[in-house]
């Protein structure tokens, strides 16, 4: 063999080599690189499947909250009131002595404390102004109640939503979770609220000027209330953004489409 075969049988073999190297580090990249979209898409069915879960739960919560407040509603407060009337009727007897007076006065007493328990523990569960006149009058009163006989100061813009029953049950429970984290962990005493209805849905603004929070902290280990809270702003199409600062307080906004 002369030497230019051999010098080309090694150029060759070289060249060869470096295809076959090139073709598995291809091979290797490629499989990878489907091998982590194929785990993302997996992680990607895991959450939604989770957040499937949760939107379950929230909407049998609700179905049973309401159930509840029903029953406290005809089983306890209907029969307490029949209690009432007639212990009225038995005090109004003219023949009977102190002692039975004062039993009656005292099984009015109590009738009236366990009713005014029940309408309130009901009013929690499911408050009816929000059936009866809608989600802005039931906000009202969440906010006067809130801000009543404290030093509390709620400062709101808002209109009514032209959503379902059932939805905007979601929003007056994401505005109670927000009110309630505000003045529990931020420590607030200000509240700036802003709620406003646009051609395809709705924007809603929350602040409040407490200590703060770390939200990185938040989002990877969420509290029941915030993962509530992004559960039902999914149920609403919507998402939610975060800012929050020692010295600015927080900041909640959540965006909502109708129809998508
Ligand atoms: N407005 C806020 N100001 C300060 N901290 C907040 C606020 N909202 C949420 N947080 C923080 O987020 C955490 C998680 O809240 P949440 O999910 O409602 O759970 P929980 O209220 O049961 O602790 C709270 O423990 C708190 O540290
Ligand atoms: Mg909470």
């Amino acid at each position: 063999m002369d030497k230019s075969k051999i010098v080309f049988a090694l150029i060759f073999g070289v060249f060869f080599l470096f295809l076959v190297c090139l073709g598995l580090i291809l091979f290797f990249v490629f499989s990878r690189k489907k091998i982590i979209q194929k785990e993302r898409e997996k992680a990607d069915l895991r959450i939604e499947h989770q957040q499937k879960i949760l939107q379950t739960s929230i909407a049998i919560q609700e179905l049973e909250r309401k159930r509840i407040a029903q029953d406290l509603h005809d089983a306890i407060s209907a029969k307490l009131n029949v209690v009432s009337l007639s212990t009225n009727v038995l005090l109004a007897d003219e023949n009977i002595n102190k002692k039975q007076k004062d039993s009656l006065e005292q099984i009015l007493d109590i009738t009236s404390t366990t009713l005014e328990s029940s309408r309130k523990i009901a009013h929690d569960l499911l408050p009816p102004i929000l059936a009866k006149f809608g989600l802005k009058a039931a906000l009202e009163e969440l906010f006067e109640e809130f801000s009543k006989n404290t030093d509390i100061d709620i400062d709101y813009e808002i209109e009514d939503l032209s959503l379902s029953g059932t939805n905007q049950l979601h929003v007056f429970r994401i505005f109670q979770e927000l009110i309630n984290n505000s003045i529990r962990h931020g420590k607030a005493n200000v509240l700036e609220i802003f709620m406003e209805e646009h051609e395809k849905g709705f924007v809603l603004k929350f602040q409040d000027n407490g200590i703060g929070f770390n939200i990185t902290d938040v989002s990877e280990k969420p509290g029941i209330g915030i993962q509530n809270i992004n559960s039902r702003v999914r149920i609403l199409n919507g998402e939610i953004k975060i800012e929050s600062s020692k010295d600015n307080g927080s900041l909640f906004v959540i965006q909502c489409n109708y129809g998508e």
